[in-house]
């Protein structure tokens, strides 16, 4: 084993605004992207292209630094970044001095053979929080994990790896905060301290560079706000995939879609979506429907259309190898496909038996790929629903040995899905025109948000579960991907009546509420279980589509400042120890204003935390003073929600589905405070991209106890809302106070009481 320990300077050169230090072993290059992001790359290999697929950003900073006989010193207004010579380690701290970070003084970064592998100095009660689809608690402290993007089927609360790879942390200690993204797309590690008498945390990946990203703002919103600047931000998703969406593995053909879509208007239940899983393709072949079973496409989705679904459709990488079919014919013919050295086509099994793989990192390759959704697209497909694109292939072990370009699986198996998701935006929003797509992807790398939302793949229906989705789903909105949904009842497994109810329940305050299962399970629509659980779970549907103004908003807040819909704790209270409690971890915002606590099915009550500050309990206003736990009702008519004191919460009336305009009036909720509060309002025509020309309808309400108003700034943006009138519902407020709707026009409001 070749064992090498970064050792001392030899020298530095600044490059334009790259410093370069050499060493015996490496060079490290350190760049200043913004005053809070700081690059450190050690590498052996120096590259004269700088490639990433997460990072979107080119530094915006020069480069200024100072340097003595024993260290290097570069200051920017929010970080310095204290380069020890000898031998070479790395430290960063605030501007005033106080430590955020460093190497492990004695081993600092080294290499066995080609791994390299960063030791850094734990911090006093240290917590961290992130990695995105991970398993384990909301603080990682004392746990590992590896990326390496698999086809987890039957995974339980503790299996790891899991689908998606996301290689960005936040360190938490002393009041202080800090990010931590190492861009290496290699099978990489993450250890939090786990085995090693708290001396220290390491990280690093099995070849290529010690590339990484330091974050350096004091909030762990600043830093999603830079991680998501440097790796991209979502954008508007179709409103549509804001409403329920029903799925199952499979519905076998076009008329039994038809007839789950009409029992949903025939119970009154709203929804929005329905899905074809593989059984619509003729032999899962992907790009074609199945003659038999789907045999007039365009007939079959105007049908839906006229019932106001949308339909997503699914589509896997492996091309079936079989002569006459057009993606094989093609994809062998061009040299499209994933090789062994010796130029022959990579096969490996999955659905549609002995398959091919697209090379997905060419762009000749995505573009194909991109430009075949026009067999799905022309009869009326408008969501996309990536599947399998770990890549999954019978006994999960495609060999090393195989090349996508000149490099080996090993080096890009963690990026596939994300070039599959990102051939299958570009592809459809390029057919689809001025229309948004909805691209859903199950294999996932840091900026994947750019292009789709995800999924966390095959869950199971238990309640532990359940549980683990609100983590999964939080802990990957801290990694930048906001637009996330889990299989809602479970995919695997029958869940009970009950949890099935308290599954949708936990469902409307998902970014993606999606109810999917795996073949041969029970049937899971809503009228399943009875009237009086169909009644909860139409009430909670409802209550989805109430809030959706909200929703909207919150998505808005996302695209502008990557901060997710669904909150961990973390982001807003991270120095309030309690938030980390195994009890309280579940616990999340969501949006600005609510505060949801998951509760098993089996428990009809629930310690809850709430954090400082007044809280309402949703429903009944019922008044709680934050900062300590509390034991509340739990019944499966209603999950502990909360709204904070001051919450601004816009919402409308029931439609039964998004494509419905609704009444036109816009309820907006206010819950009483002592502090002045607001909120941006967002509203665009929920499906084209005339927002990025200025077609939306955009304003601030702010709520001022003090003052005794709650004032709607005039609309920004040229979209007419579809709201014309304002209720107005206050809570917790000393006078009853009854306002008639007001006009809800593009000019200021004022509200006095
Ligand atoms: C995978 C997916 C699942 C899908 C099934 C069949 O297991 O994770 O969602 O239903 O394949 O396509």
């Amino acid at each position: 084993m070749d064992f090498k320990i970064l050792g001392p300077s030899q020298s530095v050169v600044q490059q334009n605004n790259k410093l370069i230090i050499k060493t015996a072993e490496a060079e490290a290059h350190v760049t200043v992207y913004s005053p809070s992001i700081i690059r450190v790359n050690i590498t052996r290999q120096p590259a004269d292209a700088d490639e990433s697929f997460a990072v979107i950003r080119e530094p915006e900073n020069s480069l200024a630094y100072e340097e003595t006989d024993a260290e290097i010193i570069i200051k920017t207004t929010a970080l310095t970044l204290r380069v020890n010579k000898t031998p070479l380690r790395f430290a960063f701290y605030t501007p005033d001095g106080k430590l955020l970070s460093k190497d492990d003084d004695r081993f600092g970064t080294n290499w066995q053979n080609s791994r390299v592998i960063n030791y850094r100095e734990l911090q006093p009660e240290e917590h961290f929080i992130g990695l995105g689809e991970k398993v384990g608690n909301l603080n990682r402290r004392a746990s590992s994990f590896t990326n390496w993007n698999t086809d987890a089927s039957d995974h339980t609360p503790k299996t790891d790896p899991l689908y998606e790879t996301f290689p960005f942390f936040i360190g938490i200690h002393s009041e202080l905060t800090y990010g931590f993204f190492l861009d290496n797309t290699h099978k990489s590690y993450f250890d939090f301290a786990a085995s090693c008498d708290d001396q220290f945390i390491w990280l690093g990946a099995d070849d290529g560079d010690l590339n990484y990203y330091f974050f350096g703002a004091q909030t762990v919103a600043g830093i999603i706000d830079d991680y998501t600047w440097l790796t991209g931000r979502m954008e508007m998703p179709p409103l549509w995939s804001l409403g329920y969406q029903q799925c199952r593995w499979s519905y076998m053909s076009a008329q039994e879609v038809l007839d789950v879509a009409a029992k949903f208007r025939e119970h009154n239940v709203p929804a929005d979506v329905m899905y074809c899983d593989i059984d619509y393709m003729e032999g899962f072949k992907i790009f074609t429907w199945n003659n038999e079973t789907f045999p007039n496409p365009k007939a079959f989705i105007d049908k839906l259309k006229a019932m106001n679904f949308k339909l997503v459709t699914i589509v896997d990488p492996g091309i079936k190898v079989e002569e006459g079919y057009q993606q094989y014919d093609e994809g062998v013919e061009r040299g499209y496909f994933a090789t062994y050295p010796n130029g022959e086509n990579y096969i490996g099994e999955v659905w549609p038996g002995r398959c091919h793989f697209p090379d997905f990192f060419r762009e000749d390759v995505r573009e194909w790929w991109g430009a075949a959704f026009t067999a799905l697209i022309e009869p009326g497909v408008e969501g996309f629903w990536n599947d399998m694109n770990e890549p999954a292939v019978w006994n999960q072990n495609m060999p090393w040995i195989v090349k996508f370009g000149d490099k080996f699986m090993p080096e890009l198996r963690n990026v596939y899905g994300m070039q599959m998701a990102r051939a299958t935006y570009d592809g459809t929003r390029k057919i689809l025109g001025n229309k948004r797509p909805f691209v859903l992807t199950r294999a996932a790398y840091s900026g994947t948000q750019r292009y789709s939302a995800v999924w966390t793949g095959d869950n199971t229906a238990t309640d532990e579960h359940l549980l683990l989705g609100a983590r999964l789903v939080n802990s990957l909105g801290v990694s930048g991907m906001a637009f996330v949904g889990v299989d809602i009842g479970g995919f695997s497994g029958n869940p009970t009546p009950e949890m099935i109810v308290r599954w949708n329940n936990l469902g409307i305050y998902t970014p993606m509420y999606r109810n999917h299962s795996i073949k041969d399970s029970e049937f899971r629509e809503p009228w399943q279980y009875g009237e009086e659980n169909l009644n909860l779970i139409r009430k909670f549907i409802e209550d989805r589509y109430r809030l959706l103004p909200y929703l909207y908003s919150a998505f808005y807040q996302t695209t502008q400042s990557g901060l997710p819909v669904c909150r961990t704790l973390a982001i807003e209270y991270t120095h309030d120890k309690a938030v980390y409690y195994e009890d309280y971890q579940n616990q999340f915002l969501f949006g600005d204003g609510l505060l949801v606590a998951p509760v098993k099915s089996t428990e009809l009550t629930a310690k809850v935390y709430l954090p400082c500050g007044d809280w309402y309990r949703l429903g009944t206003d019922e008044k709680y003073t934050g900062g300590r736990e509390y034991v509340v009702d739990a019944p499966l008519s209603d999950m502990p929600v909360f709204a904070k004191a001051g919450a601004i919460v816009p919402m409308q009336n029931v439609t039964q589905s998004t494509q419905h305009s609704g009444d036109g009036t816009l309820i907006l909720h206010v819950w009483n405070s002592t502090e002045d509060n607001d909120f941006v309002y967002y509203e665009d025509d929920g499906n084209t991209y005339d927002y990025e020309a200025g077609n939306y309808h955009k304003r601030s309400i702010a709520f001022s106890p003090n003052e005794k108003t709650i004032k709607i700034s005039a609309a920004e943006g040229n979209y007419k809302s579809k709201y014309n009138l304002l209720e107005l519902v206050l809570h917790g407020f000393d006078d009853a106070i009854h306002l008639n709707k007001l006009n809800f026009n593009n000019d200021e409001i004022v509200i006095e009481y």
